[in-house]
């Protein structure tokens, strides 16, 4: 059973969308509102949504003991979206309501999904409240930047109800997820395809969605990290919360931001989709068919190497461009074969470019590209390989942060 929390602000009404995701997937939910949520959206809403009661108080439904038994059954409580006020009652252990009593009664993954004005999420009372859940072993996500109630905007906007609902998916799915050890680290992810230009209106790309890269971005800095996504062409991904997004187009783009922003990381993951060739030449004007109605220059497109951005970084960690202690995690979506499996393909990738971990997806058949789920092995430089079941490109995330938080610091 999922209990869905829900503070008064002006994004109660958000709440209604993350309830109906969760009895969509098929689980029961409990919805307990604060006095003040009922300003907002109304108890009725609540109750149809959840087809089960809703009440606030703790001196409703006396005989049934409600905020011990709610917090006993629960196998996550999920508050979006949590209030400054909220945040603090629960930080203080309060227990003036049903949803702070059942905050103390609860021992599943608790998560909080604050929303607030900028200025009262970056008070030092909020940031403490925040530091004090998190030790309590609460998840507080990071709240989303952008249109706030009126006119101002900055960070405080509740993340969209699907965002929420995918970190609470992968908490049910991988309970490690949103552990905070990245903590004042530098994470670097590259992601989503490159975008070769042929002349102003034309360019070559592939069909990497950016999905995973965008996935790893958000638990990153979720789990901590200071995290900057260098990201190519995606299907149109909202910028994840709390990350810097550098936007590139060309392989050549994202081999010199990579070597701007990596050479401080601790963390480098090379989710990118690179192709491994451009054209020869871009055209400064748009090439045209001639008078025969056609064009040698659009029926023969001369192409050459582009370099490899990862293995790049990794002679660069040699060299000293990139921390010598840094971690450097690569990816490959191969094909199977008369001449190899798709494992021996992997392996003798992961040799060929000399990083630390590669993530392995087997492709075609409509697996791993614009999909939400994904499979396959993680394969280590120590000799440590890993089957990565079928799950969602969050919980492949999670996964992979495990095995490179492992890494990072280690002697190399
Ligand atoms: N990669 C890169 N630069 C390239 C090509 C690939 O940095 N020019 C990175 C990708 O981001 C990925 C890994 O290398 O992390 C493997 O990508 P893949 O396309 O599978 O490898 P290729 O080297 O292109 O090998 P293949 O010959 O199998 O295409």
């Amino acid at each position: 059973m999922i209990i869905v929390g829900v503070g008064g602000g002006i994004a109660a009404y958000k709440a209604c969308a993350l309830i109906r995701h969760f009895t969509e997937a098929g689980h029961q939910v409990r919805v307990i509102p604060t006095e003040s949520a009922l300003k907002f959206v109304g108890a009725a809403t609540f109750e149809a949504l959840s087809g089960q009661p809703v009440q606030t108080g703790v001196f409703e439904s006396i005989p049934e003991v409600p905020h011990v038994r709610l917090g006993q059954e629960a196998d996550l409580v999920v508050i979006a979206p949590a209030t400054a006020d909220l945040l603090a009652r629960a930080a203080q252990g309060r227990a003036d309501d049903l949803l702070t009593a059942t905050l103390l009664t609860a021992r599943c993954p608790v998560v909080f999904a604050p929303a607030m004005h900028t200025e009262m999420w970056e008070h030092p009372a909020t940031r403490a409240n925040v530091a004090t859940l998190r030790a309590h072993g609460a998840t507080v996500i990071e709240p989303a930047s952008g249109r706030l109630t009126g006119k101002d905007t900055g960070a405080g906007r509740l993340p969209e109800p699907d965002q929420i609902a995918a970190l609470a998916d992968v908490l049910l799915e991988h309970p490690g997820a949103l552990a905070r050890d990245l903590e004042g680290r530098r994470v670097v992810i590259s992601a989503g395809g490159t975008k070769e230009a042929l002349d102003p209106v034309r360019y070559l790309t592939n069909r990497s969605s950016g999905k995973q890269g965008y996935a790893l971005a958000r638990l990153a800095a979720q789990r901590g990290a200071h995290v900057t996504l260098v990201a190519g062409n995606t299907i149109g991904l909202p910028d994840p919360p709390a990350v810097d997004v550098v936007r590139i187009a060309s392989a050549l783009d994202l081999q010199a931001a990579m070597a701007e922003h990596a050479a401080g990381a601790d963390l480098v993951i090379m989710a990118a989709a690179v192709a491994d060739y451009r054209p020869a030449e871009i055209a400064q004007t748009k090439l045209k068919k001639g008078a025969d109605g056609r064009s040698d220059a659009l029926e023969t497109i001369t192409m050459i190497e582009n370099p490899d951005v990862l293995a790049g970084l990794v002679q660069s960690r040699r060299d000293g461009g990139v921390r010598a202690d840094s971690v450097i995690v690569g990816f490959a979506a191969e094909t199977g074969d008369a001449q190899g499996s798709v494992l021996d393909y992997g392996r003798a990738k992961l040799r060929r470019k000399g990083c630390d971990l590669l993530v392995l997806n087997a492709v075609g058949d409509g697996r791993a590209f614009e999909v939400d789920e994904n499979s396959g092995w993680l394969l280590g430089a120590d000799g440590n390989e890993t089957a990565l079941p079928l799950g969602s490109k969050m919980a492949m995330a999670a996964r992979i942060l495990d095995a490179a938080v492992a890494r990072v610091g280690a002697a190399r």
